[in-house]
């Protein structure tokens, strides 16, 4: 590991009127890693990622990347780092194509007129393959056609088309089955084995037990523990996020179980 981290947040504050959504976080990703961020709904991990995003300005505090203070006034500022964060079902647009939704605003062109689509579709689909994303059939198809995992899959694979260095998914298995969401913490470790900074953020033990490394827990806009995966169990996570008054929740597995 480098000696400086992908990306820390130092002290960072961000409040809304009277809402402190973020009370002096501090945290880090780094590369060739997955940091799953967690806490109980309200505890700021959406606000986190839209400050790291450019989406929100932080009030107080730093963010560094690869050791350096930046500012990270717009979206614009943060794809330029090579940040790409994936939203839930918001990342593409329905009525285009796979190749269409990866190359968005990037389009290629070989001529001044024409798209060099040959060359898109070709680099969209060797994306894909390098990935092992092997259930889509087509990249000529619309995604409105594909399953929430085919189309997490697409954003995911977008970003990695970017060269993107830090990948940030939010709530990324939320709203999928099994299949799906195998697809989807698969295609997570993939992303950090080929060496990007990888944040996960969900509210599913098993998932975050099964591909994370290390884990940041917020409460209260306060980050209030980090574990390391092997060292931990679901149930000393869970009491983390409900300040003691939980150590279990439904789903979760045992804890003998949850310690590899
Ligand atoms: N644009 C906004 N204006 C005012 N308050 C906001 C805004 N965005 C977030 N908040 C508040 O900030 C706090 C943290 O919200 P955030 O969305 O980060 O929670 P979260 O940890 O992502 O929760 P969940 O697990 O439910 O997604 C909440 O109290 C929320 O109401
Ligand atoms: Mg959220």
């Amino acid at each position: 590991m480098s000696e400086h981290h992908l990306l820390e947040l130092r002290g960072v504050q961000k409040s809304f009127g009277a809402v402190h959504a973020l009370q002096g976080v501090d945290f880090h990703a780094d590369s060739g890693s997955v940091m799953a961020l967690v806490g109980d709904n309200g505890a700021g991990k959406t606000v986190l990622t839209k400050c790291v995003a450019g989406i929100y300005q932080i009030d107080a505090g730093e963010i560094l990347w690869d050791g350096e203070r930046k500012h990270i006034s717009g979206p614009k500022d943060a794809a330029g780092l090579g940040i790409e964060v994936v939203y839930q079902d918001l990342a593409l647009c329905d009525n285009l194509d796979v190749v269409q939704n990866m190359y968005l605003g990037r389009e290629t062109r070989s001529s001044l007129r024409r798209l060099d689509e040959a060359k898109m579709e070709k680099e969209a689909l060797g994306t894909l393959d390098d990935l092992s994303v092997t259930t889509i059939q087509s990249v000529r198809q619309q995604v409105a056609g594909l399953s929430g995992g085919q189309r997490q899959s697409i954003a995911v694979a977008k970003a990695v088309l970017w060269n993107s260095k830090l990948v940030i998914l939010d709530e990324p298995t939320a709203a999928l089955g099994v299949a799906q969401t195998r697809q989807v913490l698969d295609l997570t470790k993939r992303l950090a084995e080929q060496g990007l900074g990888v944040i996960l953020i969900s509210h599913n033990m098993n998932d975050v037990f099964e591909v994370a490394d290390y884990i940041t827990v917020l409460r209260l806009g306060q980050n209030v523990a980090e574990f390391k995966r092997t060292e931990t169990t679901q149930r000393e996570v869970v009491e983390a996020i409900t300040a003691g008054t939980l150590s279990d929740v439904p789903g979760m597995q045992d804890e003998e179980e949850a310690v590899r």
